[in-house]
């Protein structure tokens, strides 16, 4: 099978991988790990909702799978010791193989079990939902989350490959297909900024398109992941370990990891709190006169259109919602940065003083 996509690192060739995208059947899938993983070991790390629907067509044995609960706060420490155990159990060496079957809690954990494992172990992404299709599958960021805040123990680790097989998206609930489109919706407002060969013209492509888009139409879904991941690869190549240009796939994520945190990993999908981080950065540059009205009414069409109405979270403690963005990765010196939307299509990194971001 040829790939789709390549993740060419200029400065590390060995770091390249290929990314599949296919609608064969999940039982080809299957086969395809198997003959991969044919000589080595392997353990497999899998989502439970994942699991239920498709162990048939897997046939995976018991001994060589670890099952994860699903939700964003099973990304922890403890998990990453149940799964470091089940590893050295299985007497896994440098030389075999981790599997992520799973959305980005799935693979982020994974990820990093591989990354730190012996000091680094092959692993294969196979992302199961719309927003690790477009986002975390590919990249290499890999970690876990603490209470207080997201991400913070993680490394950059390059997968192997990435298999995408667009029949997960079947079985993906509403909330799963929202939660993909506010990853899908942030790379049409910072397409400008992802320094790509192409322009895709990605936010008049989803407006236009939305209504067959939301109805499942799979042509304009792959074509929409092939953007998104174009878009993403461009990035990625240019700036691995975000010394600068891959902040720009920070939009929305500075508040939206806040919300994650503030709610303990619970009340918000991943992809909600990001367009709400969004929508925070939108009010923010319209009010401080960054952008016009005509941009920033297009950008609340485009979330209505996506299913996010404006009821945005509003009844945290303000004070405690800054305190965590100050702990963000992306903040130093006790500054909140966050990345804003400058003109259609592309953001600037910003820092913001406190007193002025919840005001309007
Ligand atoms: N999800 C943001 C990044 O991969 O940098």
């Amino acid at each position: 099978m040829k790939p789709s996509l390549l993740v060419e690192i200029p400065q590390d060739n060995i770091k390249s991988y290929p990314i599949y995208i296919d609608k064969e059947p999940i039982k080809n899938l299957a086969e395809k790990l198997n003959k991969l993983s044919s000589n080595r070991k392997r353990l497999i790390i899998i989502s439970q909702k994942v699991y239920k629907l498709y162990k048939k067509d897997f046939g995976f044995s018991k001994d060589e799978i670890f099952i994860l609960k699903d939700g964003e706060n099973q990304k922890n420490l403890c998990n990453y010791q149940k799964i470091i155990q089940k590893a050295i159990q299985l007497g896994l060496s440098r030389k075999d193989l981790i599997i992520a079957i799973g959305g980005g809690v799935v693979g982020d954990l994974a990820g990093f079990v591989a990354a730190t494992y012996m000091r680094g172990i092959e692993f294969i992404q196979v992302p199961t939902t719309l927003l690790s299709f477009v986002d975390s599958s590919v990249g290499g960021k890999t970690g876990i989350d603490l209470p207080y805040a997201k991400n913070y123990i993680g490394a950059f680790y390059q997968p192997k490959m990435v298999f995408i097989n667009l029949n997960f998206i079947l079985t993906l609930d509403k909330r799963q297909m929202l939660s993909g489109f506010g990853e899908i919706l942030k790379y049409a407002f910072i397409e400008g900024s992802c320094k790509a060969e192409k322009s895709y013209l990605l936010l008049e492509f989803l407006s236009i398109a939305a209504d067959r888009i939301l109805d499942n139409n799979m042509n304009l879904i792959e074509r929409l992941i092939k953007i998104c991941l174009e878009l993403k690869i461009s990035v990625v190549t240019k700036d691995e370990t975000e010394s600068g240009l891959r902040k720009v796939l920070n939009f929305g994520h500075t508040y939206g990891h806040a919300l994650e945190t503030i709610t303990h990993y619970k009340k918000y999908t991943h992809g909600e709190a990001v367009v709400y981080g969004m929508m925070l950065a939108f009010d923010y540059a319209y009010k401080t006169k960054m952008i016009n009205q005509t941009y920033y009414n297009l950008a609340y069409d485009l979330f209505k259109k996506y299913g996010y109405k404006s009821i945005k979270p509003v009844k945290y403690d303000k004070d405690e919602l800054i305190n965590i963005m100050k702990y963000d990765k992306k903040a130093y010196s006790g500054k909140i940065i966050m990345i804003l939307p400058d003109k259609k299509g592309t953001v600037t990194e910003v820092e913001i003083t406190d007193e002025t971001l919840f005001e309007m």
